[in-house]
Parts: structure tokens; C-alpha cells; sequence
């Protein structure tokens, strides 16, 4: 993520036409595979809680995938592998590359007690290429979240195979809800992530290409 410079028209366009590199290509692809893929198992996963609902409701008919409840579980089970193949990918990825160390995993109390201000009197700085510290600590959020929903997923697929996996979320129906309070948690995380992008427009674009305008190298 650390901008990096990438000279067009060789050194004497260099400052003119400065378009440092924003996101990496592996961040890029497994960021888009992430959403559709995440799509899939929210939609699919809440076909599947509504046939035995944890709580009082069930979401909405028109939100679900696969039209009945066997073709529900063919998809959230299909669609697991692609998640989970796509986060390790990321993991391995980010961390030879030093991507998780040096752009995530660098932010301190501090940094985030001022910057969570800064956001709260909508003051915050965003400069493509670099996080600020309340970005940092919602993407290592979401990961965590991702960690644990593939976890307790895997704990109430093969409660049998897998018994001391379940165990260590107190059982199947607890694991039930830990795996729905990560759903609800990723959730929230997607509604605040889409707001921002909402607020500040221009950080898609780099997203999507890789590349940012009229930034210096970090
Ligand atoms: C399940 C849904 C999503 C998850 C879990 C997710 C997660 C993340 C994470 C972890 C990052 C940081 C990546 C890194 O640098 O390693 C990121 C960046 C970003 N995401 Fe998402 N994302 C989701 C959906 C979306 C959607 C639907 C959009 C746009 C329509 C979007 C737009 C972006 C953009 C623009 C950035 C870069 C932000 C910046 O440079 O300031 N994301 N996302």
C-alpha cells in the first residue's frame, strides 16, 4: 500500500505524471473476490438461519440464495472454499510481502485515540496510499471477524470430526451464535466501509486500478 513511485515517460516525466502505486494486485483481486464471495455466504447463510432461527426473526425471502434450504447449503458450502482459499492467499501474501506489518499492524493507542476524534468532528484526513489510524483498526477488525466466522463455520459443519474445535466455542449452539454475532459484526463493518467510500468517492478508483494521482511517495 505504500506508495510506490512508478516513473512514466522516464525520469524527465517522472514529476509531471506521478502516479504511485495505491494498492498491490493480489490486495486488489482478493479484495473483489472477497465481496462476491461474502455476498454469496451472507444471502446463502441467511436462508440457512431461517429454517431453525437463533432469535425471534428471519431475514426477508428476497435477501437469501439458493431457493430452498438444500440448495442454501450448497452454496455456503461451495462458496466457503473460495472464501477461505481467497483470505489465505491474502494472509500469506500480506504478510511475505509486509503488507499486514508495515500498512495495518503499525497503528498505536494514540494514533487511534486521535484520528477516532478526528473522525468523530468529521475532520479526518484520508491521502490515498496511506490508512489512517481508525481504517487500520476496522480492517484488522474485519480480519479477526473473518478469522473467527471461517473457525465457528468450520465448528458447526463437523461438530463430530472437529469436537474439540466446537468444544472451544462452548458447544454447537454457542458456536451457532458466535458464528452469527461475526455475520452481524462483518455486517456493520460493510455498512460503515461503504459510508466512507460514499464520503470520500475518490478512493475506489485505486482500488480498482491500482493507481493514484498527484500523491508522493510515503
Ligand atoms: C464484505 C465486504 C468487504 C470487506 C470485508 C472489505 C474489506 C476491506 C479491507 C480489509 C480493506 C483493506 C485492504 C488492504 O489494504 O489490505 C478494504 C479496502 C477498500 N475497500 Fe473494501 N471490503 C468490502 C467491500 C467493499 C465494497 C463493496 C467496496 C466498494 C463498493 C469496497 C471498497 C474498498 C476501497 C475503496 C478500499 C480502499 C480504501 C482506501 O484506500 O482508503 N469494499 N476493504
Amino acid at each position: 500500500l505504500t506508495a510506490r513511485f512508478i516513473p512514466e515517460g522516464g525520469p524527465s516525466g517522472l514529476a509531471a505524471r506521478a502516479r504511485p502505486r495505491v494498492h498491490p494486485l493480489y490486495v486488489r483481486v482478493t479484495h473483489w473476490i472477497n465481496v462476491y464471495a461474502m455476498a454469496c455466504m451472507f444471502m446463502s447463510g441467511w436462508a440457512i438461519y431461517n429454517a431453525t432461527p437463533i432469535f425471534g426473526f428471519r431475514f426477508p425471502q428476497w435477501a437469501t440464495l439458493g431457493g430452498w434450504l438444500g440448495g442454501s447449503t450448497a452454496w455456503h458450502f461451495a462458496v466457503m472454499w473460495l472464501l477461505l482459499g481467497n483470505g489465505l492467499v491474502y494472509l500469506v501474501a500480506s504478510l511475505v510481502g509486509g503488507h499486514l506489518r508495515r500498512d495495518l499492524m503499525d497503528v498505536t493507542p494514540g494514533a487511534f485515540a486521535r484520528d477516532a476524534v478526528a473522525a468523530a468532528r468529521l475532520r479526518l484526513r484520508h491521502d490515498a496510499g496511506r490508512y489512517n489510524a481508525v481504517q487500520k483498526v476496522l480492517y484488522l477488525g474485519v480480519l479477526a471477524l473473518g478469522m473467527l466466522i471461517v473457525l465457528s463455520g468450520l465448528a458447526i459443519w463437523k461438530p463430530v470430526q472437529l469436537a474439540e474445535l466446537t468444544a472451544l466455542f462452548g458447544g454447537f449452539a454457542a458456536a451457532r451464535v458466535v458464528h452469527f454475532i461475526a455475520m452481524a459484526g462483518i455486517g456493520v463493518f460493510v455498512v460503515v466501509h461503504l459510508l466512507l467510500v460514499i464520503l470520500v468517492p475518490r478512493t475506489l478508483p485505486p482500488m480498482i486500478t491500482g493507481r493514484a494521482h498527484g500523491v508522493r511517495d510515503a
